[in-house]
């Protein structure tokens, strides 16, 4: 079962098209990270999956029903992206209040609350104000908030956005623990290498508009290059593999090595039986991979993660609750 779905999804706020067309769809599960820079259109989707903003045209559902469906809305939890809770509620009060909200019984938030503020590994400080918690401390309170009434699915918008290296390390750590319990996750990020670690599967949005989707392995996968090298004493034959249709240039930094790159319908086997047929031995063979951020950077053409596109909107009155954002 598809837990998110959209057909040709679109949105636009006045004269700016936020989303143009975006067909996603995620199984139940899953994490699934859906990628782009600040003002791609990644918080948009998930304001329209919630209701909290109207789609302009296409389709999207929510666990099976119309995005906005109040019935679907109650099955996910949700972490706001840029969320501020007020800073005198405590750990537990903070959570006490968002369970009566969510309708959980006083029973069950008083068995619940520490058992969640356990899972996400802030139960020891939960008695203490938020305002004394640290920005990764913050953003775990916020996860355990969004599972107190056992969603279906948790929606998290930059979950480790501003936290620190360990601090999002740990906020992984605490993701990949709530898949293994069943959950299904769908997440926003502008920050690439996180995602990889973690996500079965991603999207990456490039101004409104859907150019990647799929496992991260086929994201990442750049097919027909290899690093090739033969033994010690003995000359790759460039020449001759290159006669055969190949190209093949030096590694830079490594004039043992050869990169062989192969174009449609070739495969690497030519080169390595014409390196035996040679008398020679083979001692590398690496067939050449990309990180996210390079497919990224290669999809999104002259652009770096992280750059924000939005235009400037005034930040002063956030700033009072003291976010430690760049
Ligand atoms: N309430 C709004 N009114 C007008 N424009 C908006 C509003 N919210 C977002 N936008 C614009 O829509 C685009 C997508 O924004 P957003 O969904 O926040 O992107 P992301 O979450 O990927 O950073 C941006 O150009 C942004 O400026
Ligand atoms: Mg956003």
């Amino acid at each position: 079962m598809s837990v998110i779905e959209t057909r040709d999804l679109r949105k636009t706020y006045g004269r700016v098209e936020a989303l143009k067309g975006v067909s996603i769809r995620v199984e139940k599960g899953q994490i699934y990270g859906l990628l782009g820079q600040n003002g791609a259109g990644k918080t948009t989707l998930i304001k329209v999956l919630l209701g909290i903003v109207r789609k302009t045209d296409g389709e999207a559902e929510l666990l099976g029903r119309p995005a906005g469906a109040p019935d679907a809305r109650r099955r996910v939890g949700y972490l706001p992206e840029d969320h501020q809770f007020p800073g005198y509620h405590t750990g537990y009060s903070l959570m006490d209040f968002y369970g009566a909200l969510y309708g959980v019984p006083v029973d069950e938030r008083r068995r619940k609350i520490p058992e969640t503020l356990e899972l996400v590994g802030i139960a020891g400080r939960m008695n203490s104000k938020i305002r004394t918690y640290s920005k990764g401390m913050k953003q775990r309170l916020g996860i355990a908030q969004a599972l107190l009434h056992d969603p279906d699915l948790i929606i998290l918008d930059e979950p480790t956005d501003g936290v620190d290296p360990l601090g999002r390390r740990e906020i992984r750590e605490l993701m990949q623990r709530l898949k293994e319990r069943g959950h299904s996750i769908f997440l926003n990020s502008h920050l690439l290498g996180e995602v990889e670690l973690i996500c079965d599967r991603v999207a990456i949005l490039q101004q409104g508009v859907l150019v990647r989707e799929g496992t991260i392995a086929d994201l990442t996968q750049q097919k027909g290059r290899y690093e090739i090298g033969v033994a010690p004493g003995q000359a790759f034959p460039a020449d001759a593999v290159i006669k055969l249709g190949y190209s093949a240039i030096p590694v830079p930094d490594k004039p043992e090595l050869f990169e062989v790159s192969l174009t449609e319908g070739q495969t690497i086997d030519p080169v390595i039986k014409l390196v035996y047929d040679k008398g020679m031995q083979l001692r590398h063979l690496v067939e050449r991979k990309q990180t996210l951020e390079d497919a990224f950077l290669a999809t999104v053409e002259g652009a770096e993660p992280g750059v924000d596109t939005r235009p400037r909107r005034p930040r002063a009155a956030r700033q009072v609750g003291g976010r430690d954002r760049k």
